[in-house]
């Protein structure tokens, strides 16, 4: 008798140790957020993670009825990391959503995991126009650079800069630079004076600044990737360029928020084209701003942590449409065509493409209050990927 009923206490206890975590499973969704956390491009993984816990800790932990749980990866910019870390935890841990992909290499590593498993794939960084059909579960809450680097490359000719020399750094994103800067800017008018790619491992931007400097050219275009400004810069500086004539105009990429600050007046001026200022004018962003700061010893936030903020906003509200359905058809049926306010102004996911469609500011760095800022002047609304048809 009493044999029996122990074993059935057992069976019971069993039972309930076997389902509780079920129950909690059904009542999570784990969201696997993979960032370079450490290395020359932590400041894009600083930048998102923060923006992602502010949007948490503003909108609470819990969306639909399911607490959202974020597990916080470093790939350390490798993609094989990358790679491995999505493939584990859509296997391994039952995350339903991928965020984050701060580099081109690092988000297209990714992108068949997302395929073959039907996991949605939020890119909250990389900006390479491609990287959106390699998977149809990537929705893109960042950028591309064809929507900046055309947007500057016409305000170039259009403003007296006729003959330009194009530095960018030679991977992806560089490219694309590249070529939509040349597209538009010849569209307009401009005709280019040379144009140099600099290896993205140790750049050494010197040689190529040199080759700039001897064509003579009414203006240099740069794209380097966030987190390689400074390096840029100085040596942009150590060459006297800054006080040559030859003016600099840039994705705003280069002007970078993180770090604009500790540039110094030498980049007063320059002209940069992006979706994302901490100095742009709204209750939005104001509140944005603040807010950012005070969780993170008074960081200001940059263009990267936008796309981690929004990438958070597309989530909540993808699956407040499905009712907490993470199933990944469904959540981007959702996503296709969500528009709303973000602190960058409004955007929207273009539904045919799966990319962001947002407005792209002209912005003059000068000092506000004794600090560097890029200080928006002018404005392409409704900008889509124009690499797409
Ligand atoms: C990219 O790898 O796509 C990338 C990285 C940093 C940027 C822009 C694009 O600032």
């Amino acid at each position: 008798m009493l044999r029996r009923e122990l074993l059935r206490g057992l069976a019971v206890a069993a039972a309930l140790t076997g389902m509780a975590p079920l129950a909690a499973a059904q009542d999570t969704i784990k969201i696997g957020l993979i960032l370079p956390m450490t290395g020359p491009f932590a400041s894009t993984g600083r930048q998102i993670e923060a923006a992602v816990k502010l949007y948490m800790a503003e909108n609470g932990a819990t969306v639909a009825g399911k607490k959202i749980e974020i597990i916080v990866k470093d790939d350390t910019n490798v993609a094989d990391v990358t790679k491995r870390l999505a493939q584990e935890m859509v296997v391994n841990d039952g995350v339903k959503i991928l965020a984050g992909f701060g580099l081109t290499p690092l988000a297209l590593a990714a992108a068949p995991i997302s395929a073959q498993a039907k996991v949605p794939q939020i890119v909250m960084a990389a900006g390479t126009s491609i990287i959106t059909e390699r998977s149809p579960y990537i929705v893109r809450t960042s950028f591309t650079l064809p929507q900046k680097a055309s947007v500057i490359g016409d305000w170039a000719a259009k403003n007296g800069l006729k003959k330009v020399f194009s530095i960018v750094t030679d991977f992806a994103p560089g490219h694309d630079a590249e070529k939509w800067f040349k597209e538009s800017f010849a569209k307009a008018g401009g005709v280019m004076a040379g144009e140099a790619r600099v290896p993205i491992a140790n750049p050494d931007f010197a040689p190529f600044l040199q080759r700039a400097a001897d064509a003579k050219p009414d203006a240099i275009f740069v794209f380097v990737p966030s987190g390689q400004g400074a390096i840029f810069t100085k040596q942009y500086v150590e060459r006297g360029l800054d006080r040559s004539g030859i003016k600099l105009v840039a994705t705003g990429d280069l002007t970078d928020d993180d770090i604009l600050a500790k540039y110094g007046d030498s980049v007063l001026g320059v002209i940069t084209a992006g979706p994302y200022s901490a100095a742009h004018l709204s209750a939005k962003n104001k509140a944005y701003v603040a807010a950012f700061g005070k969780a993170n010893a008074g960081m200001r936030p940059n263009f990267m942590s936008v796309g981690g903020y929004d990438g958070m906003h597309v989530i909540y509200e993808a699956l407040k449409k499905t009712n907490g359905n993470a199933d990944g058809d469904a959540l981007l049926a959702a996503m296709k065509g969500l528009a709303f306010e973000s602190p960058r102004g409004p955007v929207s996911i273009d539904a045919g493409t799966r990319d962001i469609t947002q407005t792209i500011y002209l912005r003059k760095v000068e000092k506000a209050d004794g600090e560097l800022y890029n200080v928006e002047f002018g404005a392409v609304e409704n900008v889509r990927d124009p690499a797409k048809p």
